[in-house]
């Protein structure tokens, strides 16, 4: 199948709603990232995201719909709670976790009672929307595992050949994917952190619990291949997360070019002006939120410039910041250096470090 890329107006919303209505799958940009989206009654053309993208079909996706009116085809209930969230974040990069209505097919939700809703704040994703007139379940549209896609390029990098048609709306504004929240436990709960924040929800709603998994390895089988499970979000190159400051970036670095390694540093812009090390700039300030919008583009950039070694910066969990983090910790498979440890780092040390997960 050829791969068109159109740009997002009238006329490709058009086509693409045509593509939809007919049982086929189409991609389309959002504030956070695209999405890959198909009619919410098509179970046929639901499963050919899952082949698309190489997904496990157990992973339930989120039902996006172009107005507040249309939760209601959707979900089987709306508490107090999700009304607020609704009323202060939507349209916005928010996900709620709902009871699911009956007529949402399983394959949607991966055979769970429970539904995911967002309403998109970006243009041309409404105006997709609008022009299909049924809700949209859509997933990122990247290959499973891959670092999700913030422009239409990386779309077609990953899915070239098995959609039809990638509507190109620009650069995404948000780069990490939408904050989901469950309104389905009995405390509210944060199951993945995006750009409406932890301390943004709890202004709403009070307490929200932070779900284990946002920050940590779950239960590792150390026998088993540890951090295969987790690592998602990953370049093909081995991505290590430094938690500490430029010279400890440098040390790391040059262990790196001793052992034939090819790395390059993500890094706060104002601290590698000068630096002698191949970097990009991550963010400037240390604002999280931008280094949310660059995170993955700069993943994506490392492979095709053919890097073999991600050093990248952390950054503070606070705001924007917890976002940033959880995505950096998969891509990372949870490797952190801190400074201790980088203290005592020599090559064998490395070496087994850069040997897992791999
Ligand atoms: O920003 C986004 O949310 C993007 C754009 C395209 O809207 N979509 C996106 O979808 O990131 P996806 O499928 O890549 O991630 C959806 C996440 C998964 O971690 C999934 O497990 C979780 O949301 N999720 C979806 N429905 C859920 C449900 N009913 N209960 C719990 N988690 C759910
Ligand atoms: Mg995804």
């Amino acid at each position: 199948m050829k791969t068109e890329i159109l740009k997002l107006d009238e006329f490709s919303c058009k086509k693409a709603s045509k593509i939809i209505n007919s049982g086929g799958i189409v991609a389309f940009p959002t504030e956070t990232v695209y999405g890959l989206g198909a009619s919410v009654f098509d179970e046929k053309a639901v499963k050919s995201i899952y082949t698309a993208k190489g997904r496990p079909s157990d992973n339930p996706l989120i039902v996006h719909v172009a107005d507040k009116e249309h939760i209601e085809q959707v979900a089987r209930e709306i508490n107090n709670n999700a009304r607020m969230l609704i009323d202060k974040f939507m349209p916005g990069p928010i996900t709620v976790v709902l009871p699911k209505r009956r007529e949402i097919p399983a394959c949607v939700t991966g055979g769970i009672d429970t539904v995911g809703v967002r309403i998109p704040e970006h243009e041309g994703a409404r105006m997709f929307l609008k022009a299909c007139n049924v809700p949209i379940p859509a997933p990122s549209a990247n290959s499973s595992g891959k670092p999700s896609p913030t422009t239409a390029k990386h779309v077609f990098d990953d899915l070239s050949g098995k959609i039809p048609l990638i509507l190109d709306g620009g650069a995404c504004a948000g780069g990490v994917e939408s904050t989901v929240i469950s309104l389905c436990t009995e405390t509210p709960m944060l199951l993945r952190p995006g750009l409406v924040t932890h301390e943004m929800l709890e202004s709403v709603l009070g307490h929200v619990d932070i779900h284990p998994a946002v920050l940590e390895n779950g239960k590792v089988d150390k026998a088993a291949s540890p951090g295969m499970k987790y690592k998602h979000y990953s370049p093909k190159a081995r991505v290590l997360i430094i938690d500490g400051d430029i010279s400890d970036a440098e040390k790391v670095y040059s262990l790196c070019v001793r052992m034939n390694r090819n790395p390059v540093v993500l890094w706060n812009g104002e601290e590698i002006e000068k630096s002698k090390m191949r970097c990009e700039p991550l963010m400037t300030h240390h604002d999280a939120a931008a280094a949310a919008k660059n995170l993955f583009a700069l993943l994506r950039s490392a492979d095709s410039k053919g890097f073999d070694t991600v050093l990248i910066s952390a950054v503070d969990k606070s705001g924007a910041g917890l976002s940033v983090m959880n995505r950096m910790l998969r891509a990372a498979a949870f490797t952190v250096l801190t400074k201790d440890k980088i203290v005592l780092l020599n090559e064998e040390e490395l070496k087994t470090v850069l040997q897992i997960s791999m």
